[in-house]
């Protein structure tokens, strides 16, 4: 993977945003895979400042979110559909019907992997797929021991990554057990993967993701095997790389 130093969340949200207009400039349809959590908000932001000053058409991007939780009430203000909504397509001003993101449901949910899956091959595949990397060295909600090759699915979330969590819930117990990711597999079709990590916290998983061997207990390292994967990380997050 390419490595890219910066001094902090600011300035690697200005660098991602630079290219995601630049995606967009090229193709007006591109498709963007997006992340939630606290990791790309930079780059939100960024990206809606710069689509807003320079009136960048953007109702033809369409968009799929990685992750969602399994079993939250519809609407519920934490789920990833909220969260994409409020973070994401509101303010790039994004075409919401061309927005996805799993579905949590847990009726019909024995499909809903096959369904996303499908979605996202109807689309032509991801052109920009952003990451961020849990403590745990997940990405999407791929937990170690993953298969490499795994497709969108529900699992299980492990403790540490509901801990973590805990924080937009009201209660650690509100977290929900289960999840519908991308899998590994589905995440390394994306043509371009940007993943970012800031903090002294993510360092190890950045290390073991960057220069570990690939393995499945390191759902990180499974970017080694992308041809076109970018590591935006601040000093912090990368002060385990050699
Ligand atoms: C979010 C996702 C997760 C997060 C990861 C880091 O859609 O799939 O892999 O990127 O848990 O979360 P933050 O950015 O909150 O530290």
């Amino acid at each position: 993977a390419e490595i890219v130093i910066v001094r902090d969340e600011q300035e690697a949200g200005g660098l991602i945003a630079d290219a995601i207009v630049a995606l967009i400039t090229g193709k007006p349809d591109a498709v963007l895979g997006l992340a939630t959590g606290s990791t790309p908000l930079a780059t939100y932001r960024a990206l809606a400042e710069r689509i807003g000053e320079r009136r960048i058409d953007v109702r033809g991007v369409r968009g799929f979110a990685l992750d969602e939780y399994v079993g939250l009430p519809a609407g519920h203000p934490e789920s990833y559909r909220a969260v994409i909504t409020r973070e994401v397509v509101e303010p790039l001003g994004l075409t919401p019907e061309l927005v996805r993101v799993p579905n949590g449901d847990p009726t019909g949910i024995e499909h809903a992997g096959r369904d996303y899956e499908a979605a996202i091959t109807a689309a032509g595949g991801v052109d920009l797929q952003i990451l961020g990397i849990g403590r745990t060295g997940h990405i999407g909600f791929n937990e170690p021991g993953s298969s490499l090759a795994s497709l969108t699915r529900v699992k299980t979330l492990t403790a540490p990554t509901r801990a973590d969590n805990a924080r937009f819930f009201d209660s650690p117990d509100d977290v929900p057990m289960h999840c519908i990711t991308q899998g590994i597999g589905t995440i390394l079709r994306a043509r371009h993967l940007v993943l970012l990590a800031f903090g002294e916290a993510k360092a190890p998983a950045v290390a073991a993701a960057v220069e570990g061997p690939v393995s499945a207990s390191q759902p990180g390292s499974a970017i080694q095997l992308h041809p076109h994967a970018t590591v935006v990380v601040d000093e912090a997050a990368a002060s385990r790389l050699e």
